[in-house]
């Protein structure tokens, strides 16, 4: 018999507020190596302080969460910056440097992190780029790059850290639909191929199907569905409310 997997994300009964502002009022959930969960909700809903919380970017007021067995509230700075780089994260804009090329830009966080060895560095840069299919661009500055390149740049860049979980805020926005697909077939690869936990925010519901089965809708504070994007899209009138476009926002 194979052991359950360990969760390497577990929020338990989480609640979060700015002031009097409550934006989560009692999440729950785990997520799990190799597994893609999309984190569906209206705007508002408190989506990117999911991302924030697990990054240790912002805290949550009560409630536990824990990332690699390391609970929030009590991390200590040395041992925050120790688990960062077990993160990777793709922002919406791929937040890249402008006046750095794209080597640089990739090389960068491996720097950050104490790699040193110009050899390895190169190596690691042209693998992460091949991933991402863009092999012999690394002298293009990104200013020259298409949105979509610019996207895979962020992933190149995050991957060359050998991430344990991958965030995604809206990686897709703004991409037409071929490079869109790219994006989630990489999205999908890497977590199959590398046994990476990944946690996709998007608004696109096309890219919530292609990339995931899991789907969570976060709404009103709390986790409102949680499981199978078939079964819920079928069966759950919140999910397809929101998936067609029917949604009030009403619990
Ligand atoms: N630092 C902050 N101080 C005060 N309020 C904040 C802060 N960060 C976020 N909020 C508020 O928390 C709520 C949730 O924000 P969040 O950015 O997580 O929404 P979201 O679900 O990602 O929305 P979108 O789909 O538009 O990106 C919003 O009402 C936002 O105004
Ligand atoms: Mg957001």
């Amino acid at each position: 018999m194979t052991a359950a997997p360990r969760p390497t994300v577990e929020f338990i009964d989480v609640h979060t507020a700015f002031g009097d502002h409550v934006v989560h009022r009692g999440l729950n959930f785990s997520l799990f190596p190799g597994e893609v969960t999309t984190l569906l909700g209206p705007s508002g809903a408190g989506k990117t302080i999911i991302l924030k919380l697990i990054m240790g970017l912002t805290w949550a007021r009560s409630g536990t969460v824990r990332i690699m067995g390391h609970d929030m509230a009590s991390i200590s700075e040395q041992e925050l910056r120790d688990l960062r780089v077990h993160l990777g994260m793709l922002f919406q804009g791929a937040a890249l440097f402008d006046s750095f090329t794209v080597f640089e830009n990739i090389a960068y966080g491996l720097r950050e992190r104490g790699e040193n060895d110009k050899a390895k560095i190169t190596r690691v840069v042209k693998e992460k780029l091949a991933m991402v299919g863009l092999s012999g661009i690394e002298y293009k500055f990104p200013p020259q790059l298409s949105g979509g390149q610019k996207k895979r740049v962020g992933l190149a860049r995050a991957l060359a850290s050998s991430p344990t979980i991958m965030l995604y805020d809206e990686p897709t926005t703004g991409l037409d639909p071929t490079s869109t697909r790219k994006i989630d077939d990489l999205i999908v690869k890497f977590a199959k191929e590398e046994g990476i936990t990944s946690l996709v925010v998007t608004h696109d519901i096309q890219s919530a199907r292609r990339v995931s089965d899991r789907w969570m809708l976060l709404s009103k504070g709390i986790i409102c569905a949680d499981g199978s994007s078939r079964t819920l899209a079928e069966q759950n009138p919140l999910v397809s409310d929101f998936v067609s476009g029917t949604w009030k926002d009403e619990l």
